[in-house]
């Protein structure tokens, strides 16, 4: 471990588990919260909005910066991951706080198994980013347990651009009985309305921009999705898309908030979201948006 001081930040930063737990150990006292903040790197406003949510709430704050093989299911996606530690260093000192980092090796996560734990989410991890990314759930909910297991938070933060994500957290905390609470946070925009994530530092300026047409459209199907039924509001998506030539649209599905299930009936009782991926120049993106 090694503590970094900047102006009001003091940063202690781990690289190994033993020490990081021995120190959440040494500072715990039975009415402490410890608040967690998984991440891959290459930090950005809506990483640190879920920090000061953390900060504000716990006494002590755990920021995790890891880039996760296992839940990578294209190898040219995981080599070309964006690696910042320096930059997101600096940009976590920003907050002028007291924060714990732990920054692993992948040796220090997964010693010498890089491998996934096989897990039953009750079918959430067969939509979506499950269809379009095998593997990719196991692999999330591998790192995410294990980091519970050395973090043990009482709260843990996650934006709601992952929605599918988030809602596998939730259901893995569940099954296996851990006590954490999970806590989705809303989705941070660049101001065209593009949602902030890290693959975002991979585009051009041009495609940032262009990027915008992802929540205009979005926001374009709530709206249609008022007066029209599900398989409608995705053919008039599919026809924005199909009319765009540098985004490719992979999967945009409206479906139930809790089960993730496709929306073929509109039920008034349902709460519904709309999920969309696109890809430009090889870079996934995604997006989502709460209907009702
Ligand atoms: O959302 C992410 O950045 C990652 O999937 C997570 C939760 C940090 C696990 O690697």
């Amino acid at each position: 471990m090694f503590a970094l001081n900047f102006n009001k930040t003091t940063m202690h930063i781990f690289k190994e588990k033993e020490a990081l737990m021995d120190h959440l150990k040494s500072i715990k006292t039975p009415d402490s919260t410890i608040g967690f903040v998984p991440t891959m790197g290459a930090l950005h406003q809506g990483h640190l909005s879920l920090m000061q949510q953390s900060l504000a709430e716990n006494e002590n704050t755990v920021v995790s910066v890891f880039v996760n093989p296992t839940q990578f299911n294209n190898p040219e996606d995981l080599s070309k991951y964006p690696r910042t530690l320096e930059a997101d260093i600096t940009k976590i000192s920003e907050l002028n706080t007291e924060i714990i980092l732990y920054a692993p090796s992948v040796e220090d996560v997964y010693e010498g198994k890089i491998l996934s734990q096989e897990f039953d989410f009750d079918g959430l991890e067969n939509q979506m980013e499950g269809k379009f990314r095998p593997g990719h759930f196991n692999g999330v909910g591998t790192i995410v347990k294990r980091l519970f297991e050395i973090v043990n938070p009482t709260n843990a933060y996650f934006g709601e651009k992952d929605f599918q994500q988030l809602q596998i957290v939730k259901k893995m905390v569940k099954k296996n009985n851990m006590t954490v609470n999970v806590q989705g946070c809303a989705i941070y925009r660049e101001s065209n309305g593009l949602a902030m994530s890290s693959r975002n530092e991979r585009l051009s300026e041009q495609q940032k921009m262009d990027g915008a047409l992802i929540y205009k459209t979005l926001n374009g199907a709530k709206e249609k999705f008022k007066t029209n039924s599900a398989k409608s509001v995705t053919e008039w998506v599919e026809k924005v898309f199909e009319k765009n030539t540098s985004f490719e649209l992979e999967y945009f599905q409206i479906a139930d908030e809790t089960t993730l299930l496709p929306c073929l009936r509109k039920n008034k009782t349902k709460k519904y979201r709309a999920f969309i991926a696109v890809i430009v120049n090889n870079i996934r993106l995604i997006d989502t948006i709460s209907l009702n």
